[in-house]
C-alpha cells in the first residue's frame, strides 16, 4: 500500500532545505540513528545544509552511523570520482561523524561477492537503516539498481546501463573512464529501510518521477517499487514535480 508524503519545493535550494530538515529531524529524534546516504548531484545541497547546521550547533553527528548505497568497481578511495571520495568531500570531513561509523562498499576488493555479503551483514549488524536518502537516475534507477533488476535482490554487483554511463560521464575526463560496473545495495536492502526520503530536482526528472510514483509497479522502472513501501517522503522541486 502506498503511503507517501509529498513536499513540493520551489527550487533546488528549497528542496535541499526541506530534505535536510527531514534528515536532521531524524538525527535529533534518534541521535544514534543509521542514515542511508546517496551520491549524485541532487543531494549535494542537502549535505551543505547539514554541514551548516552542524557548524552552528543545531545538529550533532557523534552518535550517527551512515551507510551508502553504492560504489563504482575499480575506483580507489582517493580517486576523485569514487563515491567514497565524494562522501568525504561533501559531508563526512565537515561534520563530527566518526570515520569508523561511515560505511560504503569497497570497490577495489578482489572479492566482490564477499564484499556484497559482508555489506548485507553490516546493514544487519548496525540495526538496519532508519532513513534512506535516495535520488533517481534518469532511467528510474535507485542506487545502481538498473531497469530489469529483480525486486528481491540484496547487495550485488551490477553492470551500468548505457543511459547511466552517458549520464554519469559528465564527472569524468573521458567516457571510457566511467566504470562499467558497481556494487550496489539491492532493492530488497533499500526497501527494508524504515523510512525512505526521495529527492528530485529539475525538469529532466519530471517524467520519471511521474511514472515511478503514479505508474505501474515494475522492475523495468526500479523506483516504482517505492509505491510498495509504507513510509516514503518525496521532496521535489517545482520542475521535477511538474507532471504530477
Ligand atoms: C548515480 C547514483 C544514484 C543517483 C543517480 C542520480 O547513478 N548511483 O544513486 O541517484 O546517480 O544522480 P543525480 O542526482 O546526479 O541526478
Amino acid at each position: 500500500m502506498m503511503s507517501m508524503r509529498l513536499y513540493q519545493a520551489k527550487d533546488y535550494d528549497d528542496m535541499s532545505l526541506k530534505a535536510a530538515n527531514i534528515l536532521s529531524a531524524q538525527v535529533i529524534l534518534k541521535p544514534d540513528c543509521v542514515l542511508g546516504l546517496a551520491t549524485g548531484s541532487t543531494p549535494v545541497g542537502i549535505y551543505k545544509k547539514l554541514i551548516e547546521w552542524y557548524k552552528n550547533g543545531a545538529i550533532d553527528f557523534s552518535g550517527v552511523t551512515t551507510i551508502n548505497l553504492d560504489e563504482y568497481i575499480g575506483l580507489s578511495r582517493d580517486n576523485i570520482n569514487s563515491y567514497q571520495y565524494f562522501m568525504r568531500q561533501n559531508l563526512w570531513d565537515h561534520v563530527n561523524i566518526s570515520p569508523e561509523n561511515t560505511h560504503i562498499p569497497d570497490g577495489t576488493t578482489g572479492d566482490v561477492k564477499g564484499e556484497c555479503l559482508s555489506y548485507e551483514r553490516l546493514i544487519a549488524r548496525i540495526g538496519g537503516i532508519d532513513m534512506q536518502l535516495l535520488g533517481l537516475g534518469q532511467n528510474g534507477h535507485i542506487g545502481f539498481n538498473e531497469p530489469g533488476t529483480a525486486f528481491d535482490k540484496d547487495t550485488h554487483v551490477t553492470k551500468l546501463s548505457d543511459v547511466t554511463i552517458e549520464a554519469n560521464k559528465r564527472f569524468f575526463e573521458r567516457e571510457e573512464d566511467v566504470p562499467r560496473s558497481a556494487i550496489t545495495m539491492g532493492i530488497k536492502s533499500i526497501m527494508q529501510s524504515r523510512r525512505i526520503l526521495v529527492v528530485a530536482s529539475g525538469v529532466q526528472k519530471s517524467e520519471i518521477i511521474n511514472k515511478a510514483f503514479f505508474g505501474p509497479v515494475t522492475p523495468s522502472l526500479p523506483a516504482s517499487v517505492l509505491q510498495l513501501h509504507n513510509d516514503v517522503t518525496l521532496v521535489g522541486d517545482a520542475e521535477a514535480l511538474s507532471l504530477i
